[in-house]
């Protein structure tokens, strides 16, 4: 059996909402710290609706491919909805990660709510 799904190399090879938004209103950017990796997600958020959503991930194949997959999976959904996202929903979709790439989908997950959480304190201002 592949060591990656098709999801996964799909993702990884064609990421989907790879950039900056410029007016983002939650911003997020999250490490690790044992492998160095970096992913930062940037949302616009309307109307409490995930208008856009962006990211620049300078990492593995899989935590690119979670980004990606992340991405897609918020955009159009209420912020109460993102933020009930997990990790494992992210692996799911992508038709799972090997389990010593779990922490690359952890990631993906830490990004947004780290975005969801710089949006919600700009909005207390
Ligand atoms: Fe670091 Fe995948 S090895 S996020």
């Amino acid at each position: 059996m592949a060591l990656y799904s098709e999801k996964v190399m799909d993702h990884f090879r064609n990421p989907r909402n790879v950039g900056v938004i410029e007016d983002a209103n939650g911003i997020g950017e999250v490490g690790n710290a044992k492998c160095g990796d970096i992913m930062k997600m940037y949302l616009k958020i309307e109307d409490d609706i995930i208008k856009d959503v962006k990211f620049e991930t300078f990492g593995c194949g899989s935590a690119i491919a979670s980004s990606s997959m992340a991405t897609e999976l918020i955009k159009g959904q209420p912020v109460s909805e993102a933020m009930k996202l997990t990790n494992a929903a992210v692996a799911e979709a992508l038709d799972g990660l090997p389990d010593y790439k779990m922490h690359c989908s952890v990631l993906a997950e830490e990004a947004i709510k780290s975005a969801l959480e710089d949006y919600n304190k700009r909005q207390e201002n």
